[in-house]
């Protein structure tokens, strides 16, 4: 039988622990031997949405692209797993409807977790005012009203939260 696709579209602000997740997750899928893709939102921003900014209207093309192919990858049995902040509710809301098998998770790590991080320095520069319209700073993060998990990772350690995941497509029939 063929396997079946899905998207698994992770969203939350900036250093939440996205990319870091989706790898792990990424690495467990394989030994399931199941197709899978990363889309990044900081990789797809070097190629596919290369000259996109952070305005609203760049921001809800980069994720309507990231959409666009983790749906042409989903239909054909491939597990899509998406890090991107993505942080509109309705253009999340659009791609569930218009999308072949969207899972939403939420990685809820707070805003003052993530700056404390601060792994790309660029809190830091968005409080100094060196960098405009920055998630979570000055330019909003819309947080998931529903969604199919959360990750936190405050509380949880990676594996923990790759474990959860993991039992959720399970539960769905995806392994
Ligand atoms: S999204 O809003 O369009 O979904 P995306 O996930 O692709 O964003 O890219 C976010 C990454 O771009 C961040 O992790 C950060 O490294 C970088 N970045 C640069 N400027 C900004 C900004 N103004 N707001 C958020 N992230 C930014």
């Amino acid at each position: 039988m063929k396997s079946k696709g899905l998207i698994v579209w992770l969203t939350g602000l900036s250093g939440a622990g996205k990319s870091t997740i989706a790898k792990e997750l990424e690495a467990n899928l394989r030994q399931y031997n199941r197709l899978v893709e990363v889309l990044d939102g900081d990789v797809v921003r070097t190629n596919l949405s290369k000259g996109l900014g952070f305005s609203r209207e760049d921001r809800e093309t980069n994720i309507r692209r990231i959409g666009f192919v983790a749906n042409l990858l989903s239909r054909n049995g491939v597990i899509v797993i998406v890090a991107a902040i993505s942080p509109y509710r309705n253009t999340r809301d659009e791609l569930k409807k218009t999308t072949h098998n969207f899972i939403e998770v939420y990685v809820s790590t707070p805003l003052a977790v993530c700056e404390t991080r601060d792994v790309k320095g660029l809190y830091n520069k968005a409080r100094k005012g060196e960098l405009k319209a920055f998630t979570g700073i000055d330019d909003p993060y819309e947080e998931p009203l529903n969604p199919d998990v959360i990750c936190n990772t405050v509380e949880e350690q990676v594996d923990e939260s790759v474990s959860k995941l993991m039992t959720e497509l399970n539960r769905l029939g995806h392994l």
